[in-house]
């Protein structure tokens, strides 16, 4: 056995002790520890071991998952963030559960159906090599793409792996008896990209409220989308909440069909799996950018958001959707003004959290990256 020198304990014990008084991240020294021990023991994120893979179509599969005890659960509609190791390097995406919370409560366990997407680094990894057994890290739930309480008149109106929310909240419809008509549009290129058919018409079947109608837009030479007459075959159009959850093409061509039918923007629920159209930004944009954890300053012009100028500056800060929903790249604003690329908004010029994805600077901009 080699005996440390008693200069070396002491610069040891002064380490070990160093890294148990870090409460700010004990995660950062003990999570390599512990993922080589038992990875569902890692702090930093919320170990969900994989227990079973379903291929739903050529390019969908549902991952169901166990989470770690300390899951806080979840609200039917809304998203999470997940995280994994890529070819080493760690990455994070958001994806809607496609479960109730019943299966939560019930088994605690959850899913997730996925698509592949083209190009998509995670998506495609997910597909190919996470198998059961295999863990993987999931945040809290987040989003207010829920159910409408008290029950209310509702119109789904989905599109390919934009059904997930959806499932996850006709399940828990369902199983409350959820007291009003409920109309789900579900667009699909063909019949064979139907994700979950069986389990729709099985709900639709023993939930009567549910009207449940799919279209495939490309079974035939010319494609057939969403027309002004499937909206007005559905009884109580004016009174309806609509959730609109699919590609931006379906969102687009719902939005106007709607407010051609009066249909208030406070009815509309939306919830989208790529960035929607960015509103006109008023005025100049761009500016110097200070990152000032890091001390980098960058100047940048056009509408490039914060997220980007930083990556362009070779700095990595978090992220996840990249378009504004899962509040991952939030972080502190200590001076200047930043419009955000969805709304529009102009910020004020002094401290607040930003979303670094959405946030394009006008004038010089100090955040703490
Ligand atoms: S990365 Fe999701 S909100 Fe910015």
């Amino acid at each position: 056995m080699t005996m440390l020198s008693s200069n070396t304990r002491t610069k040891a014990l002064h380490w070990l002790g160093k890294q148990l008084s870090n409460q700010n991240n004990p995660a950062s020294w003990l999570d390599p520890l512990l993922s080589e021990i038992n990875p569902m023991l890692v702090q930093a994120y919320t170990p969900a071991r994989v227990q079973q893979v379903i291929r739903e179509t050529e390019d969908t599969k549902t991952f169901v998952l166990k989470p770690a005890g300390r899951w806080q659960g979840f609200e039917a509609g809304q998203h999470v963030n997940i995280c994994t190791d890529v070819e080493g390097v760690r990455r994070t995406r958001t994806f809607s559960l496609s479960s109730s919370p019943r299966l939560w409560k019930a088994q605690g366990e959850i899913t997730l159906t996925i698509k592949r997407l083209p190009g998509g680094l995670v998506t495609n990894w997910m597909h190919d090599h996470l198998e059961t057994g295999d863990v993987i890290g999931l945040g809290e739930a987040f989003g207010d793409f829920l159910i409408p309480e008290p029950a209310r008149p509702v119109l789904y109106i989905a599109g390919g792996s934009g059904i997930t929310p959806v499932l996850s909240q006709l399940e828990t419809m369902a199983a409350r008896d959820y007291n009003a008509p409920v109309t789900l549009l579900y667009f699909v290129r063909t019949e064979n990209d139907v994700i979950a058919g069986e389990k729709l018409r099985a709900l639709a079947a023993r939930y009567p409220a549910l009207t449940l109608t799919i279209i495939a837009t490309h079974e035939t030479p010319d494609p057939r989308f969403l027309t002004g007459s499937d909206l007005d075959g559905i009884p109580g159009l004016k009174g309806r909440q609509v959730y609109l959850c699919g590609p931006k093409g379906l969102m687009d061509l719902a939005n106007n069909l709607l407010s051609e039918r009066g249909i208030r923007e406070d009815q509309i629920h939306s919830t989208f799996f790529a960035p929607p159209a960015p509103a006109r930004l008023e005025g100049d944009t761009g500016g110097n950018v200070t990152f000032t954890n890091s001390d980098v300053q960058v100047s940048s012009e056009g509408d490039a958001n914060l997220l980007e100028i930083a990556e362009a500056a070779g700095l990595t800060p978090q992220y996840g959707c990249r378009m504004g929903i899962c509040h991952q790249c939030s972080c502190r604003k200590t001076s200047g003004t930043v419009i955000n690329r969805l709304t529009g908004e102009v910020s004020g010029p002094g401290e607040e959290n930003v979303q670094l994805c959405i946030s394009v600077p006008q004038g010089p901009v100090s955040v703490d990256v």
